[in-house]
């Protein structure tokens, strides 16, 4: 039965259809690795973010299961209330000390999710009031290709504590100081992806770094695409920019760092000085008002620390990524200049960069294309990413099909 609503709806569906632009979901009948099975296929998959693959990982499955016959099956409540448990303490402490070489005094926070760290964070963050309790407005110099994640906690931002949003461009600290030099506000935090999610290039946390000092401004880093993959350590981008929790510039720093992605499983923490944390704790609705992810997932989660500390999945990783540079030749579309293990290849139109990814598919190969609105509207695009665990066979597979493609296209 339809109503007007429903009609209306079916029109707005009907709209994205016609644009090219309606997502649909594929659902896999297996874990997620290399080879899945989808439609009573085996698809050969290049669009996960298990960039080491431990989404798989039997110690993982293990130990969860270990956790769920310790602590049984939820956690019941919110952290606040009755839902805070040994394991996610105990991995609280373990990530604290993942981060603790680059930050002094620090202090994490788990989250269910990514999105919602990033939304508490945000918002808390820029809860400031004077000594009578008068509301105090924060500037938020927010990087033009941030994640959705952190554009919505600053959206909520502006909402809620009336903060002021100055959105930079892309990877130009030049002007990011300029904008820095003219806002006259004492309370700035800026606001970027490390690993920029749609193009995989790395973000200059080193000057951002010091421009954060010289303007005296707070420094939030998502590092949802770094944290377990770069750096010497795979311990993320301030691992790879070589920070010390001796530079005192890195009290500044309020870092994110998801596990659905290297870590294999699900949630994501805020590390940072313990009196900033503290505060995301106390004024984070995100973090306060849902309930605490279930105790086996922390379990879980304690065994991916301690796999991510073999570098021989971020070896792995960083063989496949260079195996991909030295094969792939492309004549019309252009690979972005990442070294991350996401390599996008800019199509252009939304229509063709689908067509590509139907091809791909026709040859059960499974790369998604990404339009917008996720990516700016003529750059839609193949997000190709690798894992640790694809062969040279598979990644020489996707380069033979992506050069035939491209030569018939
Ligand atoms: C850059 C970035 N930040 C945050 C998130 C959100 O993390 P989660 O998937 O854990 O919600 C994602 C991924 O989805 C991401 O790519």
């Amino acid at each position: 039965m339809s109503n007007s609503y429903t009609q209306h709806y079916a029109q707005l569906l009907d709209n994205l259809e016609k644009k090219s632009l309606r997502r649909k979901l594929k659902v896999s009948e297996s874990a997620s690795a290399p080879l899945m099975k989808i439609d009573d296929r085996t698809m050969l998959t290049f669009c996960s973010n298990d960039y080491l693959g431990l989404a798989n990982h039997p110690k993982i499955a293990q130990a969860i299961v270990d956790g769920a016959q310790r602590y049984g099956a939820g956690s019941g409540a919110s952290h606040m209330i009755s839902g805070h448990n040994q394991a996610h303490d105990d991995l609280e402490k373990a990530l604290a000390k993942t981060q603790s070489t680059f930050i002094p005094k620090v202090k994490t926070l788990f989250f269910g999710t990514g999105y919602m760290a990033n939304m508490a964070a945000i918002t808390a963050l820029s809860t400031l009031h004077d000594a009578s309790g008068e509301l105090m407005q924060m500037s938020i110099f927010s990087e033009e290709l941030n994640h959705a994640s952190l554009i919505d906690g600053i959206r909520l931002a502006s909402k809620q504590s009336q903060a002021t949003i100055k959105i930079y461009p892309h990877q130009d600290i030049a002007t990011l100081r300029k904008m820095l030099a003219e806002d006259s506000n004492p309370f700035k935090l800026i606001v970027t992806d490390a690993v920029f999610s749609m193009d995989g290039d790395i973000a200059h946390v080193d000057q951002l770094l010091d421009a954060a000092e010289e303007f005296n401004t707070l420094l939030m880093i998502d590092d949802a695409h770094g944290f377990g993959v770069i750096g010497d350590q795979g311990l993320g981008a301030l691992n790879l920019f070589n920070l010390k929790a001796s530079d005192p510039r890195t009290a500044r720093i309020i870092y994110m760092g998801t596990l659905g992605k290297a870590a294999g499983l699900s949630g994501a923490f805020v590390a940072g000085d313990t009196d900033l944390i503290e505060w995301v704790m106390q004024k984070g609705r995100a973090y306060i008002y849902t309930t605490a992810s279930p105790p086996l997932i922390a379990q879980g989660l304690l065994t991916s620390l301690k796999l991510m500390s073999d570098p021989t999945h971020r070896l792995s990783l960083e063989k496949n990524i260079a195996y991909w540079h030295s094969h792939l030749q492309l004549k019309k579309w252009r690979l972005m200049p990442s070294q991350t293990a996401i390599q996008p290849i800019i199509i252009g139109t939304n229509a063709d960069a689908l067509k590509v990814a139907q091809q791909l598919d026709k040859k059960n190969i499974w790369v998604p294309a990404i339009r917008p609105p996720t990516v700016a509207e003529g750059t839609a695009r193949l997000r190709i990413s690798f894992s640790a665990t694809h062969t040279t066979e598979q990644i020489g597979q996707l380069i033979e099909a992506l050069h035939e493609i491209e030569y018939a296209f």
